[in-house]
């Protein structure tokens, strides 16, 4: 042992003292110095015992003042780090954060808002209208007048029991399909028309598989000089080929709505069984998709446009029924019943 030793201990033991801000930190340090074994100044005592002997009293001396010297440090500077720490049960404010559960759109308003940024692109205005609806809107005008057959083919909710006089059927509904909004938005504007009425739709169904009395749906009109079936076909092939895929195939059937004529029903092949026939489109090979047609000159009647002068075409597609085809979802109830399982799912 020697001064110059001793001296190069404290000067490494202040440099250690410098760099440790932790408890730990402290306590390795400690036991660098201190530890009986192995610890740097225990070694260096216990080679006092060959140093000459006039200078071994001063050199323990020197020795010892270092050992005090670390332990009142190192104790000094613990006490400081101990006081810091947060007590038992504190909110500790260096834990990194908990990331949130984010949620995100409804797979239904996802898929809605899908086919509004289809049309949107092709031109048309989204516009939404009253579920409350009047006989008068949801069935007279659209060319089904009272007591017309059509009528049947909904099971229509009534808010209060139809009242019946000469001048028609006074009642209000809930409406069982957006057409409505056809009439609703020709009495109010001149042609040209190009919109999509999206909104909720009600019908006395009981729940199953494929039905829930409420459930939602897009209309569609487009009304100017010289509109033709060609238009009809080609825009909503375009839609479609946009929303499931330009492989999937589609087709164009005859079919009857009172407010159409001609009418036509827009099926796509059966995703289920590609065509072979299956359950799912009862062994057709094909799924309805959605009904259209060319405006029926009694619309236009009215609601004040010539017949003469303008054409238009309408469709109207559920979009429930475009999501159980488009995911492969089998329960349209599920929908509807806010499982996080289900609904974190999405979008696919
Ligand atoms: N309103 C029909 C329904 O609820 C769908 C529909 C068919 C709408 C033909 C139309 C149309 O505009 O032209 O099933």
């Amino acid at each position: 042992m020697s001064d110059s030793q001793i001296a190069a201990l404290r000067a490494d033991f202040e440099r250690d003292l410098a760099g440790a801000t932790t408890v730990a930190a402290l306590r390795a340090v400690r036991d660098r110095y201190l530890a009986r074994k192995g610890g740097l100044l225990s070694a260096l005592l216990k080679s006092l015992g060959s140093a000459p002997a006039d200078v071994r009293p001063r050199l323990g001396k020197l020795a010892n003042d270092l050992r005090e010297q670390i332990e009142s440090q190192i104790d000094e500077r613990l006490a400081a780090a101990e006081a810091e720490r947060p007590p038992a049960g504190a909110v500790d404010l260096t834990l990194p954060g908990r990331q949130p559960a984010l949620g995100h759109r409804h797979p239904l308003t996802l898929l809605r808002e899908r086919i509004e940024s289809i049309f949107s692109r092709m031109g048309f205005l989204v516009i939404e209208g009253p579920e409350l609806e009047d006989d008068y809107h949801n069935f007279e005008a659209l060319n089904m007048p009272r007591d017309h057959p059509a009528r049947d083919m909904q099971d229509t909710l009534y808010l209060e029991r139809p009242v019946r006089s000469l001048a028609g059927t006074a009642s209000t509904l809930l409406r069982t399909h957006t057409s409505g909004m056809q009439i609703r938005y020709m009495e109010q504007h001149p042609p040209p028309v190009r919109l999509i009425a999206p909104g909720r739709v009600y019908r006395r169904d009981n729940l199953d598989l494929t039905h829930t009395p409420m459930f939602t749906q897009v209309e569609g009109l487009v009304v100017d000089e010289g509109i033709s079936l060609a238009d009809l076909k080609g825009t909503l092939f375009v839609f479609l080929r946009e929303l499931f895929g330009p492989e999937r195939e589609l087709r164009f059937r005859p079919s009857f709505f009172p407010y159409t004529e001609p009418s036509a029903e827009v099926d796509i092949r059966c995703m289920a069984c590609a065509g072979t026939g299956c359950a799912m489109c009862k062994r057709t090979g094909w799924i309805e998709i959605l009904g259209s047609g060319m405006v029926h000159p009694a619309v236009f009647e009215a609601v004040g446009y010539d017949p003469e002068r303008y054409t238009g075409w309408a469709f109207g597609m559920g979009i429930e029924r475009v999501a159980l085809l488009k995911w492969g979802v089998e329960d349209i109830r599920l929908f509807y019943e806010n499982d996080l399982r289900f609904l974190q799912q999405f979008p696919l």
